[in-house]
């Protein structure tokens, strides 16, 4: 590999730094209709990136609207872009999301979380920063090291970036399934950057991802909010029968209680066991991400096989519950529970909503209430599982020692990116996961952050891997 490359990747971070900056500085917040404006600049402030990197040809696609409670609002584009077009040369599909989650100074953040700080510690904070904005500057940071050296790269690369990743990537199966044959039709392997190294030290690549099924629970009483003291007593309260029907879904262990989940669970083989034996992976880097030591499970294989291996349940929210400070004494006339499943090979998603719907039914009827439960899943992605000796595998393995001079774990997620399959089955090529961040980047949370140096040696990775992917032979 080119060491010009890897020196101006050095001398350069100030720059991708000023990048990281102007991307965080954009609200691409998915969930919030509020912000699909600024979801549309974040895709514009792409295009032009890439446009004066001199990328070969840029186009998008446009996923059409989104029902937001019966409202219909445009969806983010999907940015296909193009760099290198040489037939000679292998063609990675890149795959990465420049929308982002919600973020409050309130939430507890101690920046503003639209602009970026770097921190003593030489932490990037800002929300995005490692998921999933990060990432993707590192691929554009490659292709900018590229031009202004002159270099070629040793691959064509093709961009494919969205922004509703966050949300259940609306839209987005359509178009891939669409492009299969179209603007993917030469790609040799994909390439997603959207998840995190297991810890804080040593780098991974992940084979593996949980799927996520997502419920809304309905219930519906009086025609209206009611006051407590004239109606508490006398009707059936919403929000009694909701909190009685999600307190039988999991239990404070973990373990989910509707009947017939685990028993579509995949075997764990004693072979498979012995391969967590050897995993760089602590329990304080768990305390670390978690800010305390309140996980259920003391070893690290329990620990490691509960977030890939095995499914689980957790309950996020309310809707119309009363939530502000202070009191106020009504009984709200209408409540929906919001809760997933991940879920993990061989896991249907039809059956897991059968058994769900099911168990919530019967648990409501349990109740004698008279009022109304309605259960749906919004949302339903499956789980992912790939090869990790496939060529492309070998290629991020051997970038990883050129960069980081060690060998990298090869690991699961528990999380979910819905288009992994899709990619999988569409194109019918290997995705590989190949990680910038830590393990205690906090996605999702209050101070989101990337390491100046994950961002700096992940550039440099993202680039190591397209020239051991050129070195590579194809199978
Ligand atoms: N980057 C994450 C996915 C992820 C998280 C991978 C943890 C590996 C470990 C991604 O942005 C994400 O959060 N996805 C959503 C998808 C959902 C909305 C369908 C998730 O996992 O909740
Ligand atoms: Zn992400």
């Amino acid at each position: 590999m080119s060491d010009q490359f890897l020196e101006y990747v050095e001398k350069h971070q100030e720059a991708f730094i000023d990048r990281l900056r102007k991307a965080v500085a954009i609200p691409s917040v998915s969930s919030d209709p509020g912000h699909r404006q600024d979801v549309f600049r974040m895709a514009e402030f792409l295009q032009n990136e890439l446009k004066a990197l001199g990328a070969d040809n840029i186009e998008t696609r446009d996923p059409g609207m989104q029902d937001f409670n019966g409202q219909q609002i445009p969806l983010p584009p999907i940015v296909l872009a193009t760099v290198g077009n040489n037939p000679a040369k292998k063609t990675i599909l890149v795959y990465g999301h420049y929308d982002v989650q919600p973020a409050l100074k309130e939430d507890g953040w101690s920046t503003n979380p639209f602009e970026l700080v770097e921190d003593e510690q030489q932490r990037l904070i800002g929300r995005g920063s490692s998921d999933d904005k990060g990432p993707v500057l590192g691929w554009i940071n490659v292709v900018e090291a590229h031009k202004s050296l002159g270099l070629e790269l040793p691959v064509n690369l093709k961009f494919c970036l969205e922004g509703m990743e966050e949300s259940g990537s609306e839209g987005l199966d359509a178009i891939i399934y669409k492009e299969a044959k179209g603007y993917f039709a030469d790609v040799d392997a994909v390439c997603i950057s959207d998840n995190y190294w297991l810890g804080t030290t040593k780098p991974c690549l992940t084979y593996g991802l949980r799927g996520v099924s997502y419920f809304h629970m309905t219930v519906k009483g009086p025609a209206r909010d009611l006051h407590s003291g004239v109606f508490g007593g006398t009707v059936h309260e919403p929000m009694t029968d909701l909190f009685a029907v999600m307190s039988k879904l999991v239990a404070p262990n973990g373990k989910i209680q509707v009947p017939g989940i685990y028993d579509m669970v995949r075997p764990l083989t004693e072979e498979e066991q012995r391969t967590y034996d050897n995993i760089a992976f602590e329990m304080h880097e768990l305390h670390g991400a978690v800010g305390n030591t309140t996980n259920i499970h003391d070893e690290v294989r329990d620990v490691l096989q509960a977030r890939w291996r095995f499914p689980s349940l957790s309950l996020h929210g309310i809707e119309g519950a009363f939530y502000n400070p202070g009191d106020k004494t009504v009984v709200p006339a209408k409540v929906i529970g919001k809760f997933s499943i991940r879920t993990v090979p061989d896991m249907k998603p039809e059956k897991v909503t059968e058994l769900v719907c099911k168990y919530v039914n019967d648990e409501f009827a349990k109740l004698g209430s008279k009022n109304s439960l309605e259960i749906k899943c919004s949302h339903a992605g499956n789980h992912w599982l790939s090869s990790p000796d496939h060529w492309t595998y070998v290629a991020a393995s051997k970038a990883v020692e050129r960069v980081y001079n060690v060998k990298p774990d090869l690991t699961r997620e528990g999380g979910s990116i819905p288009v992994t399959l899709s990619f999988q089955d569409a194109l019918n090529k290997t995705v590989l996961l190949l990680p910038m961040g830590r393990g205690d980047d906090g996605a999702h949370s209050i101070n989101e952050k990337l390491d100046r140096s994950n961002y700096v040696q992940g550039t440099k990775l993202l680039g190591a891997y397209l020239y051991e992917v050129a070195a590579a032979k194809a199978e």
